[in-house]
């Protein structure tokens, strides 16, 4: 047991050779421990829903061949569903479990007991590493992982410093994460959504906005989104584009529009009614749009040969 204030003694940031501990077997859990595995780090995953971890061995082994990876990887993988399973060995540990505050203090709290060599990181897509530590006795060993997804064709991640998180920590994910070729980011300052999804979400805010204002419908927001902005972003990001375009130029533009945008601080009607509607998107068959059978396949089969063909490239 480390006393207070004592510094974890981790290894090298290689993925070789270190012991990793996923919790969560889902979307993200899965893959993740599919990338660990296939850079030579032993791995073990845990998820207390038996059925998902059932069909992790399955989907561990279609996600490495889709990724064009050594499916043997997958054989390595130990599967448990009992956290005390995780072995007092481990060196590093995500956890990807759902997005529920209560789930991933308790989770921590438990982990950081159990676990006396370890360092943590939560795949949270927006909540504070500063809340989700909030239970631990040695809040300065976790920090924000956030890969995206899906995480073995989207290379960023953003590591995110809580209020607690010693620095040393946040170089050693750093330097893992470039090791497993990866390309991460260090968020300085604990906010919900970190960079990627307070930037999305203000674009979500405003397609709603839009839809409520009566300006056009569900699929009009999307099709001007994909075929403006959308075609731009992967190589001008706004702050580059405001330079490109002349600060002066977007200073009066933003006099202008500004006090016509969203300042909603709750989410909005649209979307809370369609939740109430049990119309909850593609998985229900209807959201804001309309979802045929065989369509949300589709979409994820077109988006994953997107994203392949962006990401051949190196990061802009
Ligand atoms: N889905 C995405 O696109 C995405 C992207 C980036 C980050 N994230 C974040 O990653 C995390 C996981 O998301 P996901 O989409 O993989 O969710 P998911 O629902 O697919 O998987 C979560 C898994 O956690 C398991 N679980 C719940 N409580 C547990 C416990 N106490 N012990 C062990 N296992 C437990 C569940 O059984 C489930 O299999 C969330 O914090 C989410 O916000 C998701």
């Amino acid at each position: 047991m480390l006393t207070v204030g004592e510094a974890l003694k981790l290894p090298e940031p290689n993925p070789r050779g270190l012991r990793v501990g996923i919790v969560g077997a889902g979307l993200m859990g899965h893959a993740l421990a599919a990338i660990f595995a296939s850079s030579g780090s032993t791995v073990t995953i845990c998820d207390s829903d038996e059925r998902t971890l059932a069909s992790a061995n399955e989907r561990i082994h279609a996600t490495l061949r889709g990724a064009g990876l050594d499916q043997k990887a997958a054989n390595s993988i130990q599967l448990v569903s009992d956290l005390n399973d995780l072995g007092p060995e481990c060196n590093f540990v995500t956890e990807a479990v759902s997005e529920n505050l209560p789930l991933k203090q308790d989770l921590l709290h438990r982990l950081e007991r159990q676990l006396p060599k370890a360092l943590f990181a939560t795949n949270t897509s927006v909540l504070c590493v500063g809340k989700i530590a909030a239970q631990m006795d040695a809040p300065d060993r976790l920090l924000g992982t956030h890969w995206w997804n899906p995480p073995y064709l989207i290379p960023l991640v953003e590591v995110v410093q809580g209020p607690a998180t010693r620095p040393e920590y946040v170089r050693w994910a750093i330097s893992l994460l470039k090791t497993l070729g990866k390309s991460p980011v260090h968020v300085k300052k604990d906010t919900p959504g970190f960079i990627g999804n307070r930037l999305q979400h203000a674009l979500w805010r405003e397609a709603f906005a839009l839809i409520e204002e009566g300006v056009c419908d569900a699929a009009t927001v999307d099709f001007v989104a994909r075929n403006t902005l959308g075609l731009k972003l992967g190589v001008l990001g706004p702050i580059e584009n405001a330079d490109y375009v002349g600060l002066d130029l977007t200073l009066a533009i933003h006099e202008h529009v500004f006090p016509a945008l969203s300042v909603a601080t709750q989410p909005q009607t649209v979307l809370r009614r369609a939740v109430a509607a049990s119309k909850l998107g593609a998985k229900s068959g209807e959201g804001l749009l309309s979802w045929a059978p065989g369509a949300r396949e589709k979409v994820a089969a077109n988006l994953n040969e997107h994203l392949a063909n962006q990401t051949r490239k190196p990061l802009q």
